[in-house]
């Protein structure tokens, strides 16, 4: 019974954040405190709240923070999340006989029922040099980055860390080398900011192999400086990017967030995920778990959904899933960013996971 919301959306994409810690401080994100305001829960919670969700129809499941790769062991739980299989199917239990004996007909079966789970990551990319191979030898199929600038010391006031830029080159390529593709570098940008990037980021994706796909500032900051002269629009990206090299637009998926572009000759690809100018609230596909165990239909959800509550009080999974079915009935349908009814969202981003 696959997950549908009364829209008639269908539910297959799961956002977990495990972290609201964040050691980066990125000026449209953090006001510069230091504390988790929400905490996080022990990987075997959320190993649990996946399970039942992917035998309800999940078939991605992307790790976000804060910064994810802040958590010891989530080499670990992405190793346990990469043995669940959508639609329930279940690896051989190891107490009914030999294990390679039967590998074979669980994975001639699974082949023909569908492919494995997805298992993304977003992370700024500090910590990812190291651990980019194990990642992927644990089960994780790609990742994401988030880098806001191609020049150290932009990187550097953006992000307020020193040093930050050449932890994160070297986290992309750690990740190219060890397979994790497709690669994609999230850029938000912000006016005053980091505009004059376009151009360099187009041949940071060219020379790097690497998707880089800018993002619309949404009214998610601590900070609240979000207003609609902030955001630069994917109007406004395109017509930058023109100037230097053509572009052909490629197809997406419905539910895709990024529109995807390659340039003229072949050479690199840029995406632009334009929540702002162009929402693509009505393809939606995504639910989120909050690094406390909260359910978000929405980025911009007003309230969240217990789902830790319900696992304390000793729930069963059938009663976890009626009580997922449940939160996704009452999914949004849209945001309603810069009209004059926008209420702000009850968690900001780093809150939430992106
Ligand atoms: P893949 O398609 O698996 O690569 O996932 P994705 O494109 O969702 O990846 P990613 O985590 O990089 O998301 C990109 C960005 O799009 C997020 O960081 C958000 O800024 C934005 N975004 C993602 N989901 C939503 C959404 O539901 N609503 C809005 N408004 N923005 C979103
Ligand atoms: N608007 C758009 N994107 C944002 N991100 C963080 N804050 C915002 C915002 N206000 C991005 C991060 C990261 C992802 C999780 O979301 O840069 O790539």
């Amino acid at each position: 019974m696959a997950l549908h919301d009364k829209f008639g959306r269908a539910i297959t994409d799961l956002r977990i954040s495990i972290t609201d810690r964040c050691n980066y401080k990125c000026v449209y994100c953090r006001t510069g405190n230091e504390g988790a305001l929400y905490g996080d829960l022990p990987f075997s919670d959320y190993l649990r709240m996946a399970r039942v969700l992917v035998g309800m129809g999940i078939t991605k499941v992307r790790l976000t923070g804060g910064e994810p790769l802040l958590r010891n062991s989530v080499v670990e739980f992405v190793r346990e999340l990469a043995k669940l299989r959508p639609q329930g199917l279940k690896p051989p239990s190891s107490t009914s006989g030999n294990g390679a004996a039967e590998a074979a007909p669980f994975q001639s079966s699974f082949r023909e029922i569908g492919e494995p789970l997805d298992i993304a990551l977003t992370t700024n990319g500090h910590l990812l040099a190291e651990m980019a191979q194990p990642l992927k030898d644990a089960g994780l199929t790609r990742v994401t980055v988030s880098m806001d600038a191609v020049d150290p010391d932009r990187f550097a006031r953006i992000t307020r860390v020193p040093n930050g830029y050449d932890h994160v080159l070297a986290g992309i390529r750690a990740a190219r080398r060890a397979g994790l593709w497709p690669l994609k570098v999230n850029c938000v940008l912000m006016r005053g900011f980091n505009e004059d990037q376009i151009i360099p980021f187009g041949m940071f994706a060219r020379e790097e192999g690497v998707t880089v796909r800018f993002i619309e500032f949404m009214p998610l900051e601590e900070g609240r400086t979000w207003a609609p002269s902030t955001v630069v629009t994917l109007d406004e990206i395109l017509a930058r990017m023109a100037e230097y090299r053509p572009l052909v637009e490629i197809p997406h998926a419905r539910s895709e967030t990024a529109r995807r572009y390659r340039f003229e000759d072949g050479v690199g690809e840029i995406g632009i995920i334009a929540p702002v100018s162009h929402p693509f609230c009505g393809h939606c596909s995504r639910i989120r778990i909050t690094s406390d165990g909260k359910i978000r239909t929405c980025l911009f959800s007003v309230w969240d959904h217990d789902l830790h509550a319900q696992m304390r009080r000793g729930a069963s999974d059938e009663e976890l899933a009626d009580f997922i079915h449940g939160v996704v009935a009452k999914k949004e349908e849209r945001h309603h960013i810069g009209e004059p009814d926008f209420v702000p969202a009850s968690r900001t981003m780093v809150h939430i996971g992106g």
